[in-house]
């Protein structure tokens, strides 16, 4: 029988995530989570919910976070659009901007999930290969910058450097479409794109609550652009796209800021001890802006691959993404301080065997 899935499906391969283990005890480094526990008000809110209002469906509009986040970033409710997760964005802002003619652009390495995205639209990739630093190269194709949608994480995944935001500025200025700054990880970073907005109205930004407020499990991630590019992807999104839990969740957490800046903090402190420690051990570590590091180990020890399945056999997991481009580094997530110790003695030990 002939299949009854689109040729773009049946041809396709789907989005591998990283792996969550079922054990308890491991060393969880390979998903960008956060180590730490979110905001404690959130306790609070689950010991008084009540259950019964499980039985109606939540708001669709999601107005009262919509409005926390929109006094947040001092910008309109108009402006914002929440979904489940940043992936969801990601994929309404696919289904609204690219099919079999609307090529959609992105650089190479970036997030694995706008191809997987795109070719379910059955649309072209634009691939503009990073420079050997992993930085914007100097000539941004007329192709990406004629593309419905040009997709900009920033900071990068899974290389974890920043792009000067003056790059981001250009492709804004230049670029015939839409510009997307995915900014699951700004948090951590220096500085973020959000300024931009006010100057340029084909720019959206993404966030998460999944790394820098703890809640990956919830699925929560929220874009900010013009009223009219929102009016557009409100029309894409599922009805009920964020479950009425997580919508209470998600204020409550976006409240509580100093909680979120202490969590963001210690990452980034730990980020950079994680950093220094590698570094001792001959790694070559990548500049990172966000929560993981992206470092590639001495070439006269183990491979990185070597490494990865090293750890795992002894319980720490962390990242490995094969490839001419990646396959030489591992994607480690900034852990607590005990998990980086954990870690490094490990590795410390490979050396030595
Ligand atoms: C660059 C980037 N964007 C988006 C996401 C998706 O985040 P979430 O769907 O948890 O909000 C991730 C997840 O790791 C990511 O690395």
């Amino acid at each position: 029988m002939k299949t009854p899935f689109r040729k773009e499906i049946a041809g396709m391969s789907g989005y591998v995530p990283g792996e969550q283990p079922k054990e308890r005890g491991v060393v969880k480094l390979n998903t960008n989570e956060n180590p730490f526990p979110p905001s404690p008000r959130i306790k609070k809110l689950l010991d008084g919910f009540d259950p019964t209002l499980l039985r109606l469906y939540p708001d669709p509009e999601c107005s009262g976070l919509r409005r926390v986040i929109a006094a947040k970033f001092a910008v309109r409710e108009a402006n914002v659009i929440v979904g489940n997760g940043s992936d969801d964005i990601l994929n309404i802002i696919t289904r609204c901007c690219a099919d079999k003619n609307m090529p959609v652009a992105f650089f190479e390495p970036s997030y694995s999930l706008y191809p997987v995205l795109a070719r379910m639209q059955g649309a072209r990739c634009i691939k503009v290969p990073l420079d050997g630093n992993f930085s914007i190269p100097r000539k941004i194709p007329d192709a990406a910058l004629s593309a419905p949608v040009f997709m900009i994480t920033r900071p990068n995944a899974p290389t974890g450097n920043s792009f000067p935001k003056s790059r981001v500025e250009e492709i804004c200025r230049k670029s015939k479409g839409i510009v997307f700054a995915d900014e699951a990880y700004a948090d951590f970073a220096d500085d973020n794109c959000l300024d931009l907005l006010g100057k340029f109205n084909n720019l959206i930004v993404c966030r998460t609550l999944s790394k820098s407020y703890s809640l990956a499990g919830i699925r929560l991630g929220f874009a900010i652009a013009s009223e009219g590019i929102i009016e557009q992807m409100m029309k894409v999104k599922d009805s009920y796209n964020v479950c009425r839990l997580t919508q209470e969740i998600a204020k409550i957490a976006m409240l509580d800021d100093r909680h979120f800046r202490k969590n963001v903090g210690t990452i980034r402190e730990n980020r950079e001890n994680l950093s220094a420690e590698l570094k001792k051990l001959g790694f070559e570590v990548v500049d990172s802006q966000a929560n993981f590091v992206f470092a590639s180990p001495p070439e006269d020890g183990p491979s990185a691959h070597e490494i990865y399945l090293k750890l795992k056999a002894r319980r720490v997991f962390v990242r490995y993404f094969p490839g001419e481009r990646t396959g030489r580094h591992l994607r480690i997530t900034v852990g607590t301080r005990d998990q980086i110790t954990r870690l490094i003695h490990l590795l410390r030990e490979f050396e030595s065997e």
